[in-house]
């Protein structure tokens, strides 16, 4: 299916598979390697069954790359936690639905901090609950895991939520304002589906030569996987089927072809 070509394409690797022991290189290479955006999983050992990192560390990094960098909140608490990330650097929270019994404040208190809004949904979580806070966020995160853990199977049943929500984006009219972001297993096989369901923000973590191999094999997989996957997506996007995606040979042939794309 063909769509729209007004909308862009960003690849956004998740810092969860990066050496966290040398995070602050590590965005610098990403951003070196072409990525648009940082995408920090944030987890609180309560909303899930993982502890990863606080405002601090995302602080740290801060001044090593000029990137934008988002923060996913699975947090149990996020309008504790909001002001803390926005502080450390980030332009954009993405709390989840599910951690917010007044989401609709929650979102008006993160635009009221100066930064971007956007609400995630869990697999079991219906898009109708997205339904009512469209005008107060600028992206909607549908995972394709479940929360908590990189490495994990992309969940091919999230494509019909994730159209459903692509649908009510544009019934809305507001193509140009709301990005529609998939999470979870997104990489060279998965993407294709994953963009052509109507995700135009896709995160790339365990499962793209972005993040599963070392810094040194990052700055080459991740230009030749970045633009790789960005082509895949966009080409998709065009309605040009997966049989006429092909791997470039170099990372020049990579960029010459994005570029063309773009
Ligand atoms: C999971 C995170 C995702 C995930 C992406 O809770 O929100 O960002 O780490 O990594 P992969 O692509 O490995 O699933
Ligand atoms: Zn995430």
């Amino acid at each position: 299916a063909s769509v729209g070509m007004s909308r862009r394409v960003e690849i956004a690797p998740s810092v969860l598979p990066c050496d966290f022991s040398r995070l602050g290189e590590e965005v610098a290479a990403l951003e070196a390697a072409g990525v648009d955006r940082i995408h920090w999983d944030i987890m609180d050992g309560q909303f899930v069954p993982n502890l990863t990192i606080g405002p601090d560390v995302v602080a740290a990094t801060r001044a090593h790359t000029s990137l934008p960098f988002e923060a996913h909140l699975m947090v149990l608490t996020p309008d504790v936690m909001a002001a803390r990330y926005v502080e450390a650097g980030c332009s954009r929270l993405i709390v989840h639905a599910e951690a917010c019994p007044h989401l609709h404040r929650t979102l008006a208190n993160i635009a009221s901090l100066g930064a971007k809004a956007s609400v995630a949904l869990n697999p079991a979580t219906p898009a109708s609950a997205v339904a009512h806070v469209l005008d107060l966020v600028d992206m909607v995160l549908v995972m394709t895991v479940n929360p908590g853990f990189g490495g994990q199977q992309y969940i091919a049943t999230m494509e019909p939520k994730i159209r459903e929500v692509r649908r009510m984006i544009t019934e809305r009219g507001l193509t140009d304002r709301v990005d529609l972001e998939v999470d979870g297993g997104i990489g060279p096989s998965t993407i294709a589906a994953a963009a052509g369901a109507g995700a135009n923000i896709l995160i790339a973590g365990n499962n793209d030569p972005i993040s599963s191999k070392g810094i040194d094999m990052l700055k080459a997989e991740t230009f030749f996987g970045v633009y790789v996957v960005s082509i895949r997506a966009n080409w998709w996007l065009r309605g040009i089927g997966d049989e006429n995606v092909h791997e470039c040979r170099s990372i020049e042939e990579a960029k010459a072809e994005a570029q063309a794309d773009y």
